[in-house]
């Protein structure tokens, strides 16, 4: 996401409005693990009110009173998550860290939002015609798909519930609509609740309009969210014409929930810890199969971040949680959402490119890209000139060239299309400035430093945004000749696009800076221009003049590509009830694509290779993912003997679990049965153990497959497995060898290939030297 001028400007609303009172009190999230109950047992209202007390009661131990801690916590997650939140100074943390109840003490801190044809591209439909895997899941119908987010739009298309039957008795979940008596659920989105008292805590203020005590959304990511994850078919859905076609999510018959999570925008991020929490715990207990979540901040802790705590619960309870990787790209190391037992999903592009093509006067054509709905008169050509020569005569070179607030002379610009210079200020508002000096038409050239990422805009005038190189065309056409004229075309659709997919450039790269032993991001799915449901509470730019309202819109992000993977996971859990969210993982993951349409290896924008720190297992491919052939399973257990691993205090993992759990000898990081393998520190030689199930047919025999890396031998042993009948299970040794010393200071790759004839079983291999 980019923080729009609105955004920033509201921002500076809200330090002017809310500065916070008692600058020494902060908001906390005090975490102690799992309730020691039965889960089996219903839980009733009495037992929630029960761990209210015991949090009321060990914070009155250390705030002096029952009184003041009740005063003090805006949150108890009584439910499956065990904790609290609470305003709190730095010294009282300190006291309640040491507490042998307490996992953790970590501030509410804010996360970021990770901001129709993309099925037909990942092969379930094919030329319009919907392939038999997709009907064989029947597009997920027995799924209850929620996200974590900005709310919904109930009045959307894609949550209308026409066709659709009662809702599945297991919902335990309910219809909060808060200030909002308009705000209606139904049988398909059957669900939405709203948690602010967290952001409040964090930035101060109370709810200032009821439309923030409400699960709307206000913002349009979460529709766009939820509907790319379980929307219904909804034909002629585009923005403005563009990409028209018929939207729907990845399971498009699942029931939905919004948990409203974050409040209005502010630069820091709008999602805070405790309300993420509080979503979980609810969405846990409600009984949703899976949880979207496009949202993250910077990696952390496991016990200090709110979505690897919650998603932990989640899992624990069988359900499937998928995470945007963030947008922090083309960087290594950027990734986030990285625990092991979440899902963590890159960005990459469709074979759709929504184009809008500047025609130059020396017949130049430069493709770039824009949503304006304003077009020039056909194919006529204006004059064109840089922002610096028409600039007013107040204002200062450097501030014209970015084109800012009345700094273009109106008499200079009048009829002329402007080309003004990435940064300083917002994309829209350029165009804004451009307009309101008379300008017909905006060129907006990225600077060196943006090079080639662009994004589409609903622009207030015909505009284009072009590369660095293109921009540098286009000042060198304009210096060279006495009257320049160019043409901005209308933003069309171009479909069959390759190769596809590329990465996005913003997609965040590998390697996990958390726990480098487990390989992330896992997978990549599209998250360029992609159309789905839209809030029509504001206009597509967000600004206030805007009176456009568009049902739907396009969005770019890995927060687009997140929600695809859990469409994806509802239909898996749909055709495979009894599959456990590792298993869902798996088969998603070692199903993947790593070639694209072009049948190269997945390339990073530019033709350049991505490697598998970009694009994870590869592209997500839904259908070979339905009939995976073997998995790599993981309980709940496994993951408590990978926190016993990390060197978690045995006396914290107890607080964990109800279960009783003593930590086994500590296993090393690198045999966690993962899909893929990662080796962060290799030091001559290293033996990884892995064990794959069999669900696809019985006898089965599979043989291994390798690609080493480069300067590295890998020894797979045994060489074949035979199953003898579905269920069975067999493990493996990889031994993974340098065979020059000293080689491979970075990371290379390599590859495990698991197949029968008929199913292909695939696990990347990443392995660093160590110093
Ligand atoms: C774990 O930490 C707690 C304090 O947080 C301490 O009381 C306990 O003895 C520790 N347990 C182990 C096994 O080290
Ligand atoms: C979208 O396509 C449908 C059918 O192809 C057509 O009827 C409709 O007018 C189109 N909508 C727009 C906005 O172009
Ligand atoms: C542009 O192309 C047209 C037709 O292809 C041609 O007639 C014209 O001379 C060209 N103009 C320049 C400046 O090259
Ligand atoms: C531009 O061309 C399109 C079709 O090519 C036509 O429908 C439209 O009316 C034209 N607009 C103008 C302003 O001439
Ligand atoms: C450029 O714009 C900024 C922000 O509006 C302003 O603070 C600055 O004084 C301007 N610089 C000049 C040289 O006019
Ligand atoms: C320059 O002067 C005009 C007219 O007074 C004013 O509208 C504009 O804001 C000024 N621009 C700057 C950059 O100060
Ligand atoms: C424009 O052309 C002149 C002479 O041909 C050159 O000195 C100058 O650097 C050019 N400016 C730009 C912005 O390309
Ligand atoms: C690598 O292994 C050798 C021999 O086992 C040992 O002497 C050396 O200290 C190890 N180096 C590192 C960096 O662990
Ligand atoms: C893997 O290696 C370990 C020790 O190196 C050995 O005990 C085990 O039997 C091996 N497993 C298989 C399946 O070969």
């Amino acid at each position: 996401m980019r923080a729009s001028p609105s955004i920033i400007r509201f921002i500076s609303i809200l330090s002017a409005l809310l500065i916070p009172t008692f600058a020494e009190k902060k908001s906390y999230v005090v975490y102690l693990g799992s309730h020691s109950r039965d889960s089996e047992i219903e839980v009733s209202a009495v037992e929630y009110e029960r761990v209210r007390n015991s949090h009321f009661t060990l914070l009155g131990s250390f705030l002096g009173s029952e009184e003041k801690a009740q005063e003090s916590i805006f949150y108890s997650y009584t439910r499956h998550i065990n904790g609290f939140a609470a305003v709190l100074d730095e010294a009282e943390v300190d006291q309640i860290s040491k507490h042998p109840d307490v996992i953790s003490v970590f501030l509410n801190r804010p996360k970021k939002l990770h901001t129709t044809r993309s099925w037909e591209f990942m092969g379930l439909e094919h030329d319009g015609q919907i392939q038999p895997s997709w009907t064989e899941a029947r597009f997920g119908e027995d799924a209850i798909i929620a996200n974590l987010d900005t709310g919904v739009w109930p009045e959307s298309k894609s949550f209308s519930d026409e066709g659709f039957g009662p809702i599945p008795p297991r919902w335990k979940g309910i219809c909060q609509n808060g200030q909002d008596p308009t705000f209606k659920c139904n049988r398909k989105l059957i669900g939405a609740r709203f948690f602010n008292k967290g952001y409040f805590a964090a930035v101060g203020g109370t709810v200032s309009s009821s439309i923030f005590d409400s699960p709307r959304d206000t913002e349009g990511h979460g529709s766009h969210t939820l509907s790319t994850a379980g929307g219904n078919f909804v034909p002629g859905a585009s923005l403005f014409g563009l990409g028209n076609g018929t939207a729907k999510g990845g399971s498009p018959k699942a029931r939905v929930v919004a948990y409203k999570v974050c409040g209005p925008m502010t630069f820091e991020g709008s999602c805070y810890d405790a309300d993420i929490l509080a979503g979980f715990d609810m969405a846990i207990s409600d009984g949703v199969d899976v949880i979207s979540v496009s949202l993250g901040g910077r990696p952390q802790p496991y016990e200090e971040d709110s979505i690897a705590i919650g998603s932990f619960h989640a899992v624990k309870h069988g359900i499937v949680v998928v995470c945007s990787a963030g947008n922090a790209g083309p960087d290594l190391a950027t990734v986030s959402n990285v625990a092991p037992w979440l899902i963590t999903v890159g960005a990459s592009t469709m074979d759709r490119k929504l184009a809008t093509f500047l025609n130059l006067g020396n017949n130049i054509s430069l493709v770039g890209a824009s949503y304006s709905d304003k077009r020039l008169p056909n194919n006529t050509f204006f004059p064109i000139v840089t922002a610096a020569s028409v600039k007013a005569t107040n204002a200062s070179d450097s501030n014209a060239t970015f084109c800012m607030a009345g700094c273009l002379d109106p008499i200079k610009a009048k009829g002329k299309i402007v080309v003004c210079l990435r940064g300083e200020n917002g994309i829209v508002e350029k165009g804004i400035n451009a307009a309101s000096a008379g300008a017909v038409g905006m060129v907006l050239a990225n600077d060196v430093s943006d090079g080639n990422e662009i994004s589409s805009d609903a622009h207030v005038l015909p505009a284009v945004q072009i590369r660095y190189t293109d921009g540098a065309a286009v000042f060198a056409y304009i210096n060279s000749t006495v009257n320049p004229t160019a043409y901005i075309s209308p933003p069309s659709t171009l479909l069959g696009i390759k190769p596809a997919p590329v990465m996005a450039p913003f997609s965040s790269r590998g390697p996990n800076t958390v726990t480098p032993e487990i390989f992330k991001p896992d997978i990549t799915a599209p998250g360029v221009d992609v159309i789905a449901a839209y809030s029509e509470a504001q206009g597509p730019t967000g600004e206030s003049f805007d009176k456009r309202r568009t049902p739907y819109f396009v969005e770019s992000g890995t927060s687009m590509s997140c929600p695809h993977v859990s469409g994806i996971a509802g239909l898996l859990k749909t055709l495979h009830p009894d599959w456990s969210p590792a298993a869902i993982r798996s088969a998603i993951m070692t199903s993947a694509r790593t070639r694209d349409n072009a049948v190269e290896r997945i390339t990073d924008d530019g033709h350049i290779k991505a490697t598998p720190f970009a694009y994870g297992a590869g592209h997500v491919h839904p259908s070979q993912a339905m009939d995976p052939g073997l998995i790599y399973d993981l309980t709940n257990q496994d993951y408590l003997t990978f926190l016993c691993s990390l060197g978690y205090n045995e006396t914290n993992i107890l607080l964990f679990t109800d279960e009783t759990f003593t930590c086994p000898k500590p296993i090393s990081l690198v045999n966690l049965n993962y899909p893929s393998i990662a080796v962060p520190k290799l030091n001559g030689s290293i033996t990884v153990t892995r064990t794959v199930k069999n669900v696809g047919s019985s006898p089965a025999t599979y043989t291994a497959l390798v690609v080493n890396p480069p300067g590295l031998s890998v020894d797979v042993q045994p060489k074949t497995l035979a199953f003898a009948t579905i269920g069975d299970q067999k493990s493996f040794n990889v031994t993974i060898t340098a065979t020059k010393a000293g080689a491979n200071r970075d990371y290379v790759f390599g590859m495990l290939t698991w197949s029968d004839g008929k199913h292909y079983v695939r696990s990347q291999i990443a392995v660093k030297a160590s110093d």
